[in-house]
């Protein structure tokens, strides 16, 4: 069987540079959750998507999959797809299948997890008409690749899903999606799936499930340092905690020193020392409200052109135009 087609880069020098601005600066200990998904931290991802409390993911695809034949009758053909953060892929069946019923596609999957890339290949390869092209990029410069592939005339589908756009820092949301708007052109659309706003209980135990997955999805990004920076970090010497912080409306995950501590980091070349109940800040889930939204739209220069909402899990698929 040939390799699947993929475009390739490799980004263990700046992991090791950001694990040591992130954990050596001075205040709030941070780092940045897009590392939470190595090859573990995948697998423990798809598992937190199948736990009751979390809604999230099944809300996404279920809008997907009762929506698609609609949703794509709002796309210009011919269409070329592409996908910021694909996950596993399972969830993008849906609009490939219905494209597909009235021409072949392209589908170009952005990933920095070659897990997921993986794991996309396998779920929609047997969809037939389908080509799909890994792209194993940071979303913008993959964007702007797959961009530059596209013929005359073809229109461009991005496709945000997860509610990722949530794990932006306040205020990087709506310069992430303007930096996207100035890679399309107009008549391109981004469908952008969104979590919203909910009640509070609700929304923390989805974050801190008494399984116990999130806390270990959580704790992997220590055993990742480990592995990957040869570091010595003791998992049992840190917790999980998520917390909902009202001004930002913001689940926040954060790793909880036990006890004082000191961690060495040999392949960064620094050791950082921990305070009792000191934390490192891994991951914020921003949740949106419908006026947040309407607001995005505008302000990164996108026209609405359809919204579709989960009634049992608030959630919005939106279908934005560029204009
Ligand atoms: C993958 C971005 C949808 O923010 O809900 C799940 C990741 N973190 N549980 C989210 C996550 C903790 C997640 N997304």
């Amino acid at each position: 069987m040939a390799a699947p087609a993929n475009l390739t880069r490799d980004s263990g020098v700046q992991f090791a540079s950001d694990v040591r601005a992130g954990l050596c600066k001075e205040g709030q200990k941070v780092l940045p959750s897009k590392y939470l998904y190595d090859p573990l931290g995948f697998t423990l991802f798809e598992a937190i998507s199948r736990l009751p409390e979390y809604g999230l993911t099944r809300a996404d695809e279920r809008l997907l999959r009762r929506h698609a034949q609609e949703i794509v009758r709002h796309v210009p053909s011919p269409a070329l797809v592409s996908e910021l953060g694909s996950g596993s892929g399972r969830k993008t069946r849906w609009i490939l299948s219905a494209l597909c019923e009235r021409e072949p596609v392209s589908y170009y999957p952005i990933e920095i997890s070659r897990a997921a890339l993986a794991s996309c290949q396998s779920e929609l390869g047997d969809i037939e008409c389908v080509s799909i092209v890994g792209v194993e990029r940071e979303y913008l410069d993959g964007l702007r690749e797959v961009a530059a592939l596209r013929a005359d005339g073809v229109c461009l589908l991005v496709l945000f899903l997860g509610s990722t756009i949530g794990n932006f820092d306040v205020g990087a949301d709506a310069r992430f999606l303007s930096d996207v708007r100035r890679v399309l052109a107009p008549g391109d659309s981004l469908l952008l799936g969104v979590d919203l706003l909910k009640p509070r209980e609700r929304m923390l135990e989805a974050y801190d499930d008494p399984l116990g997955v999130t806390a270990a999805f959580n704790l992997n990004l220590l055993g990742r340092i480990n592995r990957e920076l040869d570091a010595d970090f003791d998992l049992r010497q840190f917790e999980h905690v998520a917390r909902f912080n009202d001004a930002a409306r913001s689940i926040e995950m954060h790793l909880r020193s036990k006890r004082r501590q000191v961690v060495n980091v040999r392949r960064g070349a620094f050791a950082v020392t921990f305070g009792e109940g000191e934390t490192i800040w891994t991951e914020s889930s921003h949740k949106y409200t419908q006026a947040e939204i309407a607001e995005l739209a505008v302000s990164c220069g996108f026209r609405t052109e359809a919204q579709w909402v989960d009634d049992e899990w608030p959630f919005a698929e939106n279908l934005w135009l560029a204009v």
